[in-house]
């Protein structure tokens, strides 16, 4: 017995989830961005500090800005391409409100220093088995749909959804293995080099996994749509899937070079790291491909521009990852702010941007709105927070080989030319740039917050319900 309409209720809460959390976690980039050029920002409270912010941060954008973008769009699109309703709306409504308890006590821990320690995954244990319970949920849901489908095919826009899911659960429970000392606070069951690698493994995983596949999967469903045209090749996006998550898993050793980690797992690293521009761009090229016949739509569409402007940070910074991964790229490049913009021209050029463009697509669907209440306005968006996107980026690169080549010189009897405070005061006017070009990017999304608001205003009366067709197609 299959029910007639979709459960969008859960969507538009996650949409909403969306652009409120990524305004907070922008808002706190800015303010850590502040604090790098006026350090007394911290006003020395103690939660206050960079060292606490930082994390706020990283946990804000990547879990609850860019969580709740991939939860709510798979939800949508997995019934679209299922047409079939979600396996269950309970377990939907408990993802959310458990997703967003998370994320709150993420927050509120944090910043009161309470931390394990390991970017990006320092919520404290009882956090995490908080999240595996959600997540457990979360995976039920979808694959509970993807198992009811009226349609045979599954499109691949749920495959990238669906590793997604199952990689981030693998990584989540193998990096937080630990064994608690207390209600907050708890010791890795991993020391030494082995500890350092767990965590990289995971870390360049989260990259690959929750900041580029579930983003794929977005792009695979709304770029065609927007487009109003097939994906550029079917048999690309199948081919690129396998060899993207297979590839992937590998890399995560390149955040070590020239540590203890023996040599020949830093080359393996970097020989799939290398790999890994294939696929990728494999992907990238799909989805700009879609537009063939269709570019002039760039003209009139801005919701296209942020996804094509998107596919095109996607493509640069999975360029430029590979290049950083080759060892003596990777001398100059580390610890200095290339890496900072690298992560920036993924994060903003290429996640945030996606998320938007699918967003302003979905929003005036979810709201009963033929489109959003203003289109002029979310071309001003677009210039804006493109504008941002390059000075950040342009400001951290120039910096970071400024920084690797300053700290490499060294004068004829081999002493150092360059104290640090000297690269750091050669820093300053960039992270004056990267401020301007962060807080241009919340200035757009705060443009977002009036547009959205206007059109869920604007909305019909009554909440739209979406029907799913009467019959299954194969
Ligand atoms: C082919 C794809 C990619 C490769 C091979 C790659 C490679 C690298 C390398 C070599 C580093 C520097 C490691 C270090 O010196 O510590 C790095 C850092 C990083 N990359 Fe990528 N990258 C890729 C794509 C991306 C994308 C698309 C994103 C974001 C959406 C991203 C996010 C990050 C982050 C967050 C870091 C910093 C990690 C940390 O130290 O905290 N990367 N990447
Ligand atoms: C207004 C927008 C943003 C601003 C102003 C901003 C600013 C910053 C700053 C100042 C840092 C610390 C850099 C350092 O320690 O030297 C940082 C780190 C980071 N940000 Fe953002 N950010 C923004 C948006 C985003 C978004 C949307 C994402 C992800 C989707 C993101 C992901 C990260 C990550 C992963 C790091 C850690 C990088 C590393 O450890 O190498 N940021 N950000």
């Amino acid at each position: 017995m299959h029910q007639e309409s979709y459960n969008d209720r859960v969507v538009r809460q996650f949409t909403l989830a969306t652009v409120f959390w990524g305004v907070v976690g922008m808002a706190v980039g800015v303010l850590i961005a502040a604090q790098l050029l006026w350090p007394a920002l911290n006003f020395d409270l103690p939660w206050l500090t960079y060292s606490r912010l930082r994390p706020l941060h990283t946990n804000a954008v990547i879990f609850a800005f860019g969580g709740s973008a991939l939860m709510g769009t798979s939800f949508y699109i997995v019934q679209r391409t299922c047409h079939v309703r979600l396996f269950s709306d309970r377990l939907a409504s408990l993802v959310f409100w458990g997703w967003q308890t998370v994320i709150v006590a993420v927050a509120i821990t944090l910043p009161l220093g309470i931390t394990q320690s390991k970017e990006y995954a320092e919520a404290e244990w009882p956090i995490d088995v908080l999240i595996t319970l959600v997540w457990v949920a979360y995976a039920v849901v979808f694959f509970g749909t993807i198992a009811q489908r009226r349609v045979r095919h599954i499109y691949v826009a749920n495959w990238f959804y669906a590793a997604f899911i199952i990689t981030v659960a693998v990584l989540h429970i193998f990096n937080n293995l630990v064994i608690p000392a207390g209600l907050w606070k708890s010791y890795p069951i991993y020391s030494g080099v082995v500890d350092g690698m767990v965590q990289w493994w995971y870390g360049h995983n989260a990259v690959g996994f929750f900041l580029t596949a579930g983003f794929l999967g977005m792009m695979y469903y709304f770029v065609p749509k927007q487009a109003n045209r097939p994906i550029y090749s079917y048999r690309l996006s199948i081919v690129h899937f396998w060899a993207l998550i297979s590839v992937y898993m590998w890399a995560g050793p390149h955040h070590l070079h020239y540590t203890s980690l023996p040599d020949w797992a830093q080359s393996l690293g970097m020989v799939f790291s290398l790999i890994l521009l294939a696929p990728s761009w494999g992907g990238m090229i799909n989805g700009v491909m879609t537009l063939s016949g269709a570019w002039h739509k760039l003209r009139t569409d801005p919701i296209l521009k942020f996804m094509i402007v998107s596919l095109s940070f996607y493509g640069m910074s999975t360029f430029e990852g590979p290049m950083m991964s080759i060892k003596t790229v990777n001398a100059l490049s580390h610890y200095t702010d290339w890496t900072i913009g690298h992560v920036h021209s993924g994060a903003l050029g290429w996640v945030a941007m996606i998320s938007i463009g699918s967003i302003y697509a979905l929003l005036p669907r979810l709201y009963g709105r033929e489109q959003m209440h203003s289109v002029p306005a979310i071309d001003l968006h677009f210039w804006v927070s493109t504008i941002g996107v390059v000075l950040y980026i342009a400001s951290m690169w120039i910096a970071g080989v400024m920084q690797g080549l300053m700290w490499r010189a060294t004068n004829d009897d081999g002493t150092l030319s360059y104290s640090f405070i000297e690269s750091l005061e050669a820093t300053y006017p960039y992270y004056a740039i990267r401020l301007l070009g962060g807080a241009l990017f919340l200035a757009g999304m705060g443009i977002m917050v009036w547009n959205c608001y206007r059109t869920i205003r604007a909305g019909s009366a009554e909440t739209p319900v979406a029907v799913m067709p009467a019959s299954s197609t194969t």
